[in-house]
Protein backbone atom coordinates (compact mmCIF):
# COMPACT_ATOMS: atom_id res chain seq x y z
CA UNK A 1 0.00 0.00 0.00
CA UNK A 2 1.44 3.47 -1.17
CA UNK A 3 2.02 6.13 1.63
CA UNK A 4 -0.78 8.36 0.09
CA UNK A 5 -3.83 5.44 0.52
CA UNK A 6 -2.72 5.54 4.35
CA UNK A 7 -5.51 8.21 5.66
CA UNK A 8 -8.34 6.98 7.75
CA UNK A 9 -11.59 6.15 6.30
CA UNK A 10 -13.15 5.26 9.50
CA UNK A 11 -11.77 5.74 13.29
CA UNK A 12 -13.32 5.04 16.44
CA UNK A 13 -11.96 6.55 19.72
CA UNK A 14 -12.48 5.65 23.15
CA UNK A 15 -15.48 3.89 22.17
CA UNK A 16 -17.59 2.59 25.07
CA UNK A 17 -20.67 0.63 25.51
CA UNK A 18 -22.71 -0.58 28.56
CA UNK A 19 -25.67 -3.05 28.48
CA UNK A 20 -26.96 -2.00 32.14
CA UNK A 21 -23.95 -2.49 34.71
CA UNK A 22 -21.81 -4.53 32.60
CA UNK A 23 -19.42 -2.54 30.31
CA UNK A 24 -19.06 -4.76 27.40
CA UNK A 25 -17.27 -2.16 25.36
CA UNK A 26 -14.29 -0.76 26.96
CA UNK A 27 -12.68 2.04 25.47
CA UNK A 28 -12.18 0.76 22.22
CA UNK A 29 -9.03 2.92 19.61
CA UNK A 30 -9.71 1.77 15.73
CA UNK A 31 -8.32 3.16 12.79
CA UNK A 32 -9.46 1.20 9.16
CA UNK A 33 -6.91 2.91 6.57
CA UNK A 34 -8.87 4.02 3.44
CA UNK A 35 -8.23 1.02 1.05
CA UNK A 36 -7.21 -1.51 3.10
CA UNK A 37 -9.01 -4.92 4.50
CA UNK A 38 -9.09 -5.14 7.89
CA UNK A 39 -10.22 -7.75 10.44
CA UNK A 40 -11.14 -7.73 13.49
CA UNK A 41 -10.61 -10.78 15.55
CA UNK A 42 -11.23 -12.02 18.97
CA UNK A 43 -12.28 -14.82 21.01
CA UNK A 44 -16.57 -15.46 21.49
CA UNK A 45 -18.07 -12.72 23.85
CA UNK A 46 -15.77 -10.62 22.99
CA UNK A 47 -18.01 -7.85 21.74
CA UNK A 48 -17.12 -8.02 18.02
CA UNK A 49 -20.58 -7.65 17.24
CA UNK A 50 -21.58 -5.05 19.23
CA UNK A 51 -18.63 -2.95 17.85
CA UNK A 52 -20.07 -2.90 14.71
CA UNK A 53 -23.58 -2.36 16.00
CA UNK A 54 -21.92 1.01 17.54
CA UNK A 55 -20.02 1.71 14.24
CA UNK A 56 -23.52 1.04 12.13
CA UNK A 57 -25.59 2.97 14.39
CA UNK A 58 -27.99 -0.36 15.21
CA UNK A 59 -26.44 0.29 19.35
CA UNK A 60 -25.92 4.20 20.84
CA UNK A 61 -22.16 4.30 22.34
CA UNK A 62 -22.21 5.13 25.84
CA UNK A 63 -19.10 7.21 25.49
CA UNK A 64 -16.34 7.93 22.18
CA UNK A 65 -16.31 8.82 19.12
CA UNK A 66 -17.04 7.11 15.99
CA UNK A 67 -15.62 9.10 12.77
CA UNK A 68 -16.64 7.56 8.91
CA UNK A 69 -14.58 9.65 6.20
CA UNK A 70 -14.01 12.60 8.88
CA UNK A 71 -17.56 13.09 9.77
CA UNK A 72 -18.80 11.99 13.64
CA UNK A 73 -21.48 9.08 13.05
CA UNK A 74 -21.65 8.04 16.72
CA UNK A 75 -25.22 7.65 17.86
CA UNK A 76 -26.55 8.81 14.02
CA UNK A 77 -29.13 6.48 13.03
CA UNK A 78 -28.51 3.53 10.68
CA UNK A 79 -30.38 5.16 7.51
CA UNK A 80 -28.34 8.02 8.28
CA UNK A 81 -24.98 6.38 8.19
CA UNK A 82 -25.55 4.47 5.21
CA UNK A 83 -25.73 7.25 3.15
CA UNK A 84 -22.80 8.78 4.82
CA UNK A 85 -20.85 5.75 3.02
CA UNK A 86 -21.28 2.81 5.11
CA UNK A 87 -22.66 -0.46 4.81
CA UNK A 88 -22.92 -4.28 6.33
CA UNK A 89 -24.08 -6.89 5.27
CA UNK A 90 -26.23 -9.40 6.21
CA UNK A 91 -29.42 -7.75 6.77
CA UNK A 92 -31.25 -10.65 6.09
CA UNK A 93 -34.58 -8.52 6.87
CA UNK A 94 -33.83 -6.84 3.63
CA UNK A 95 -34.33 -10.07 1.63
CA UNK A 96 -37.31 -10.97 0.17
CA UNK A 97 -37.26 -14.78 -0.65
CA UNK A 98 -39.85 -14.82 -2.83
CA UNK A 99 -39.00 -12.50 -5.38
CA UNK A 100 -35.95 -13.49 -7.93
CA UNK A 101 -31.89 -12.81 -7.17
CA UNK A 102 -32.65 -9.46 -10.14
CA UNK A 103 -35.87 -8.12 -8.31
CA UNK A 104 -34.10 -8.59 -4.61
CA UNK A 105 -30.86 -6.49 -6.18
CA UNK A 106 -33.09 -4.09 -8.22
CA UNK A 107 -34.96 -3.30 -4.50
CA UNK A 108 -31.97 -2.76 -3.03
CA UNK A 109 -30.57 -0.49 -6.17
CA UNK A 110 -33.88 1.39 -5.90
CA UNK A 111 -33.34 2.58 -2.18
CA UNK A 112 -29.81 4.05 -2.98
CA UNK A 113 -31.81 6.16 -5.34
CA UNK A 114 -34.35 6.52 -2.68
CA UNK A 115 -37.33 5.73 -4.37
CA UNK A 116 -40.70 5.14 -2.53
CA UNK A 117 -42.39 2.26 -2.92
CA UNK A 118 -45.59 3.97 -4.26
CA UNK A 119 -43.58 4.53 -7.50
CA UNK A 120 -40.99 1.73 -7.51
CA UNK A 121 -42.93 -0.48 -10.38
CA UNK A 122 -42.82 2.84 -12.99
CA UNK A 123 -39.23 3.29 -11.29
CA UNK A 124 -37.93 0.23 -11.75
CA UNK A 125 -37.66 0.16 -15.87
CA UNK A 126 -35.69 3.38 -15.53
CA UNK A 127 -32.16 2.25 -17.76
CA UNK A 128 -29.67 3.44 -14.66
CA UNK A 129 -31.87 1.04 -12.45
CA UNK A 130 -31.26 -1.90 -14.92
CA UNK A 131 -27.82 -0.96 -15.45
CA UNK A 132 -26.95 -1.16 -12.30
CA UNK A 133 -28.33 -4.13 -10.76
CA UNK A 134 -27.05 -6.16 -14.13
CA UNK A 135 -23.73 -4.29 -12.65
CA UNK A 136 -24.32 -5.83 -9.22
CA UNK A 137 -25.05 -9.45 -11.10
CA UNK A 138 -22.02 -10.12 -12.67
CA UNK A 139 -19.97 -8.48 -9.66
CA UNK A 140 -21.04 -11.05 -7.31
CA UNK A 141 -21.31 -13.51 -10.53
CA UNK A 142 -24.93 -14.12 -9.88
CA UNK A 143 -26.06 -13.72 -13.74
CA UNK A 144 -27.10 -17.09 -14.75
CA UNK A 145 -29.00 -17.31 -11.25
CA UNK A 146 -30.59 -13.86 -12.21
CA UNK A 147 -34.28 -15.11 -12.26
CA UNK A 148 -33.83 -17.87 -9.32
CA UNK A 149 -36.33 -17.69 -6.49
CA UNK A 150 -34.05 -16.37 -3.65
CA UNK A 151 -35.39 -18.32 -1.04
CA UNK A 152 -34.18 -21.46 -3.43
CA UNK A 153 -30.31 -20.59 -3.49
CA UNK A 154 -27.62 -22.09 -2.41
CA UNK A 155 -26.31 -20.92 0.79
CA UNK A 156 -23.13 -19.84 -0.59
CA UNK A 157 -25.33 -17.97 -3.37
CA UNK A 158 -27.56 -16.34 -0.70
CA UNK A 159 -24.23 -14.72 0.81
CA UNK A 160 -23.16 -13.88 -2.77
CA UNK A 161 -26.66 -12.03 -3.19
CA UNK A 162 -26.44 -10.69 0.56
CA UNK A 163 -22.76 -8.90 -0.54
CA UNK A 164 -24.46 -7.69 -3.38
CA UNK A 165 -26.92 -5.98 -1.90
CA UNK A 166 -24.68 -4.38 0.41
CA UNK A 167 -22.99 -2.96 -2.71
CA UNK A 168 -26.09 -1.48 -3.99
CA UNK A 169 -25.55 1.54 -1.81
CA UNK A 170 -21.79 2.51 -3.56
CA UNK A 171 -20.19 2.42 -0.06
CA UNK A 172 -17.01 3.23 1.09
CA UNK A 173 -16.94 1.45 3.80
CA UNK A 174 -18.15 -2.45 4.20
CA UNK A 175 -18.51 -4.13 7.39
CA UNK A 176 -18.76 -7.87 7.15
CA UNK A 177 -19.74 -9.81 10.37
CA UNK A 178 -18.67 -13.33 9.67
CA UNK A 179 -19.68 -14.19 6.30
CA UNK A 180 -17.77 -17.19 5.87
CA UNK A 181 -20.03 -18.95 8.99
CA UNK A 182 -21.35 -22.66 7.50
CA UNK A 183 -19.71 -22.45 4.69
CA UNK A 184 -17.41 -25.93 3.07
CA UNK A 185 -13.65 -25.50 1.81
CA UNK A 186 -14.99 -24.52 -1.51
CA UNK A 187 -17.58 -22.35 -0.72
CA UNK A 188 -15.02 -20.43 1.80
CA UNK A 189 -12.53 -20.16 -0.55
CA UNK A 190 -14.89 -18.98 -3.37
CA UNK A 191 -16.43 -16.29 -1.00
CA UNK A 192 -12.88 -15.04 -0.11
CA UNK A 193 -11.54 -14.26 -4.16
CA UNK A 194 -15.25 -12.56 -4.17
CA UNK A 195 -14.20 -9.96 -1.22
CA UNK A 196 -11.47 -9.23 -2.84
CA UNK A 197 -12.22 -8.35 -6.10
CA UNK A 198 -16.03 -6.53 -4.90
CA UNK A 199 -13.55 -4.66 -2.08
CA UNK A 200 -11.26 -3.17 -4.77
CA UNK A 201 -11.50 0.85 -4.55
CA UNK A 202 -13.41 0.61 -0.78
CA UNK A 203 -12.33 -0.27 2.58
CA UNK A 204 -13.42 -3.67 4.34
CA UNK A 205 -13.67 -4.47 8.04
CA UNK A 206 -14.80 -7.74 8.87
CA UNK A 207 -14.80 -9.97 11.59
CA UNK A 208 -14.02 -13.59 10.97
CA UNK A 209 -13.16 -16.74 13.12
CA UNK A 210 -11.52 -18.84 10.17
CA UNK A 211 -7.83 -17.81 10.66
CA UNK A 212 -6.45 -18.84 7.32
CA UNK A 213 -9.29 -16.41 5.75
CA UNK A 214 -8.35 -13.67 7.78
CA UNK A 215 -4.53 -14.42 7.22
CA UNK A 216 -4.77 -14.64 3.40
CA UNK A 217 -7.57 -11.65 2.91
CA UNK A 218 -6.55 -8.85 5.41
CA UNK A 219 -4.14 -6.00 5.21
CA UNK A 220 -4.07 -6.03 9.17
CA UNK A 221 -5.62 -6.99 12.12
CA UNK A 222 -6.93 -5.78 15.30
CA UNK A 223 -7.40 -8.44 18.56
CA UNK A 224 -10.30 -7.55 20.75
CA UNK A 225 -10.37 -9.24 24.18
CA UNK A 226 -13.10 -8.65 26.81
CA UNK A 227 -14.03 -5.20 24.92
CA UNK A 228 -10.60 -3.93 24.45
CA UNK A 229 -8.04 -4.09 21.41
CA UNK A 230 -4.98 -5.67 22.48
CA UNK A 231 -3.06 -5.12 19.70
CA UNK A 232 -3.43 -4.28 15.83
CA UNK A 233 -0.93 -4.89 13.00
CA UNK A 234 0.12 -6.73 9.78
CA UNK A 235 -0.78 -10.70 9.92
CA UNK A 236 2.97 -11.67 10.75
CA UNK A 237 2.83 -8.79 13.65
CA UNK A 238 -0.14 -10.71 14.99
CA UNK A 239 0.97 -13.99 14.48
CA UNK A 240 4.01 -13.69 16.53
CA UNK A 241 2.61 -10.85 18.96
CA UNK A 242 3.20 -12.92 22.49
CA UNK A 243 0.00 -11.27 23.72
CA UNK A 244 -1.81 -12.21 21.02
CA UNK A 245 -1.21 -15.90 21.54
CA UNK A 246 -1.23 -15.86 24.89
CA UNK A 247 -5.33 -13.76 24.76
CA UNK A 248 -6.65 -15.48 22.32
CA UNK A 249 -4.48 -17.82 19.08
CA UNK A 250 -2.69 -20.48 21.22
CA UNK A 251 -1.35 -22.70 19.48
CA UNK A 252 -3.32 -23.22 16.82
CA UNK A 253 -1.95 -20.78 14.45
CA UNK A 254 1.37 -20.93 15.36
CA UNK A 255 3.97 -21.13 12.70
N1 LIG B 1 -28.14 -6.13 23.57
C1 LIG B 1 -27.34 -6.69 24.51
N2 LIG B 1 -27.69 -6.64 25.82
C2 LIG B 1 -26.90 -7.20 26.76
N3 LIG B 1 -25.73 -7.81 26.51
C3 LIG B 1 -25.33 -7.87 25.23
C4 LIG B 1 -26.11 -7.31 24.15
N4 LIG B 1 -25.45 -7.52 22.99
C5 LIG B 1 -24.32 -8.18 23.32
N5 LIG B 1 -24.26 -8.39 24.66
C6 LIG B 1 -23.16 -9.07 25.37
O1 LIG B 1 -21.95 -8.49 24.95
C7 LIG B 1 -20.92 -9.48 24.88
C8 LIG B 1 -20.26 -9.41 23.54
O2 LIG B 1 -21.16 -9.91 22.55
P1 LIG B 1 -20.83 -9.86 21.00
O3 LIG B 1 -21.97 -10.51 20.30
O4 LIG B 1 -20.48 -8.49 20.61
O5 LIG B 1 -19.54 -10.79 20.94
P2 LIG B 1 -18.74 -11.34 19.67
O6 LIG B 1 -17.32 -10.99 19.88
O7 LIG B 1 -19.40 -10.91 18.42
O8 LIG B 1 -18.91 -12.92 19.87
P3 LIG B 1 -19.04 -14.10 18.76
O9 LIG B 1 -17.63 -14.39 18.30
O10 LIG B 1 -19.57 -15.25 19.56
O11 LIG B 1 -19.96 -13.65 17.67
C9 LIG B 1 -21.58 -10.82 25.21
O12 LIG B 1 -21.30 -11.11 26.55
C10 LIG B 1 -23.03 -10.54 24.99
O13 LIG B 1 -23.82 -11.34 25.84
MG1 LIG C 1 -20.36 -11.87 16.87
Amino acid sequence: MSANQTRDILTLRGVRKSFGEAEIIRGVDLSLHAGERHALIGPNGAGKSTVFHLISGHYAVSEGVIALDGQEIQNATPQRINRAGLARSFQITNIFPKLTVYENLRMAVMRRFGVQNTIWRFISSYPVVREETERLLEQVRLQKRRDAVAGELSYSEQRSMEIAMTLASDPKVILLDEPMAGMSHEETDYTVELIKSVTQGRSLLIVEHDMNVVFSLCDRISVLVYGEVIATGSPDDIRNNHKVKEAYLGEEVSV
